[in-house]
């Protein structure tokens, strides 16, 4: 595995592939690297031929008072994780590289990112999100880009940015990887205390007694989000935001239906957490 930094290096070392025809898989992420972002690693492995992750922990989605400084970083840890997975290419730029002096550049996708997350962070989260993931495109040009379910809503403004600015590239989704209690992967796990752990596995449970609610016939959104409700303070946990969306453009819903988002954000401890699963009415 290569580990380059700037984006020239990344493109001359992209360059030989890609005039041999091989396929590029990319995987963005922002390190302290778990078995979620190694998943999206093994499906790149199998799709592609090449695959570069990036590993950059992103400013400008961090909002002011939110973790940046503590954000946990690892290169050394990270690289022998990525490489051991079958990374060909760890592209880990500065802040100066993605963002020299003169930056002036925001990609901003409008409704989606004004519900959820981008309601309770802002939506600033989300243009720094669809910017940062717009550069690594252009700078990687991958056939196929690589992105984890657990965060539903950066896959819709993901798809919407390269939608309507007409990016080559597949948007990938991958299933959200768990802990053996449920709990879902995450970076910001590393920020719970013991006690705060074992409050957090109530979030998963939530979801369950949400789907189980829905088996038993109770589709509705008020049955549905007072199922999960009901688990959520049994935790001791008032959820930031308890939601029933539709999964292709985040409208709310009444009614689960063939296809609906249960998302949920909520702060147990020290840690803000987030999952979601997608309801079937049968
Ligand atoms: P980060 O939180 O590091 O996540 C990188 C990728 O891993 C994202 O696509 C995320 O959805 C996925 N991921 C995280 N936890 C997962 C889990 N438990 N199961 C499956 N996939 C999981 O998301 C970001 O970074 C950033 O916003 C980024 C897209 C890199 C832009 O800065």
């Amino acid at each position: 595995m290569r580990i380059v930094r700037s984006v020239a290096d990344v493109r001359a070392a992209l360059r030989q592939a890609r005039a041999a025809g091989r396929s590029i898989g990319l995987v963005p992420t922002m390190g302290a690297l778990h078995d979620g972002h190694l998943s999206l690693v093994r499906e790149a492995r199998t799709e592609t031929d090449v695959v570069v992750m990036s590993l950059f922990v992103n400013p400008t989605q961090f909002g002011k008072n939110e973790d940046l400084a503590a954000y946990p970083r690892s290169e050394e840890r990270d690289a022998a994780l990525a490489a051991a997975t079958g990374v060909d290419i760890l592209f880990a730029p500065t802040v100066a590289e993605m963002y020299p002096d003169g930056f002036s550049t925001t990609i901003h996708v409008s409704g989606i990112t004004e519900v959820l997350c981008g309601a309770t962070r802002g939506a600033s989260h989300f243009d720094g999100v669809a910017t940062v993931v717009t550069k690594l495109l252009q700078i990687v040009g991958p056939d196929a880009a690589y992105f984890g379910q657990k965060d539903a809503q950066q896959v819709l403004v993901i798809r919407r940015v390269v939608r309507d600015l007409d990016i080559p590239v597949r948007v990938v989704a991958c299933p959200t990887v768990r802990e053996a209690d449920g709990l879902a992967m995450s970076s910001r796990n590393a920020y719970l205390d013991p006690e705060s752990r074992v409050r957090a596995r109530a979030i998963n449970r939530a979801l369950d007694a949400a789907e189980a609610a829905v088996r038993r016939g109770r589709t509705s959104a008020a049955g549905v989000l007072s199922a999960a409700r009901a688990v959520l303070a049994s935790a001791g946990i008032e959820p930031e935001y308890l939601e029933l969306r539709s999964p292709d453009d985040l409208r709310e819903l009444d009614e689960v239906g063939d296809a609906a988002l249960l998302a949920v954000a909520a702060q147990v401890g020290p840690a803000r957490l987030i999952d979601n699963r997608i309801l079937q009415a049968i």
